[in-house]
């Protein structure tokens, strides 16, 4: 008996794949070409496609929105994440925070902070914590994180905040006590009040260049660009700046970026973090 010999994503069809997923922002660059196959496949044996250009064409007559990409876009990408994952970029916040700019007793106004990557919301929420609890004392100041992401499914658990008692292990207990109320079965939910704080919305950072976020004062993308090949780099670093009000602090992962300046941007030195402040004139 002839056996059919499995369809292989070959070099030809391969820019094809590369061009749409990468305009529902999914790097495919720095995703290894046997990973690319098998999650394609999984999903074309879902749907009982026995070849890539029938997926491909099927995918192409769908609406961004639809469920398919949702699905596929979610076992491409990477989605770990963890509440204070980076405490010395959590110590140079507060340190901002505590700068003259937000000294309790002179502050008025408010802050917005971006969690350019939030996955499902750990990061959001450890910043929102962070910034409470800096600016408790502080009369006349409003705070908000916006929390984005490509992926539906890990919003949804963002909006949520339901996390249960494992992923908790790094906040201190009375952080703990004080932002999470405790559920059954060990699971804990951010406090209402916290997560009114933090707005989550889908967002493509390779189109955030335009997108309607206003000014930020703090903004937080880590663990990310390693996900994307060194030539989307400036592209997106530069759409961050855009969206950096001036002073403002971003703050990015070091193992992520490698050589990079903005004009606008002044590097701080803080031992294990790479951030910068933009430039007040700027
Ligand atoms: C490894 S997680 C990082 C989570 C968090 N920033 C942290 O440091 O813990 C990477 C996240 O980037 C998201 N992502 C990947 N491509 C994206 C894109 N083009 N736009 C927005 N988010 C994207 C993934 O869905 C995933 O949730």
């Amino acid at each position: 008996m002839k056996l059919n010999p499995k369809p292989s994503l070959n070099i030809e069809n391969y820019p094809k794949w590369a061009e749409i997923l990468e305009e529902s922002g999914v790097c495919t660059d720095t995703i290894p070409n046997s990973f690319l196959e098998t999650r394609l496949r999984m999903r074309m044996s879902v749907h009982g496609f026995n070849n890539f250009h029938r997926y491909y064409n099927y995918l192409k007559s769908l609406n961004r929105n639809n469920m398919e990409w949702r699905v596929l876009i979610d076992s491409l990408t990477v989605k770990e994440t963890r509440f204070f994952r980076d405490p010395d970029s959590l110590f140079l916040i507060e340190k901002f925070l505590l700068s003259n700019q937000y000294l309790p007793g002179k502050a008025q106004g408010s802050i917005h902070a971006w969690s350019v990557a939030c996955a499902t919301g750990e990061e959001a929420y450890s910043l929102a914590i962070i910034i409470d609890k800096n600016t408790r004392a502080t009369k006349d100041i409003f705070f908000g994180v916006t929390a984005t992401d490509i992926s539906h499914s890990a919003l949804t658990t963002g909006k949520q905040g339901i996390y249960h008692e494992s992923r908790l292990a790094n906040i201190p207990p009375y952080l703990r006590t004080k932002y999470f109320i405790p559920l059954d079965d060990n699971f804990y939910q951010v406090k209402l009040m916290m997560r009114n704080r933090v707005c989550f919305s889908r967002l493509n950072v390779l189109q955030a260049k335009n997108a309607p976020l206003g000014k930020m004062n703090i903004i937080v993308c880590q663990n990310f660009l390693i996900y994307f090949s060194l030539d989307k780099h400036s592209l997106i670093l530069d759409a961050l700046v855009t969206h950096l009000a001036p002073g403002g602090l971003l703050i990015l992962s070091i193992s992520d970026v490698f050589n990079w300046s903005h004009p606008a941007l002044e590097k701080i030195n803080y031992e294990n973090t790479l951030a910068y402040r933009r430039k007040a004139d700027s």
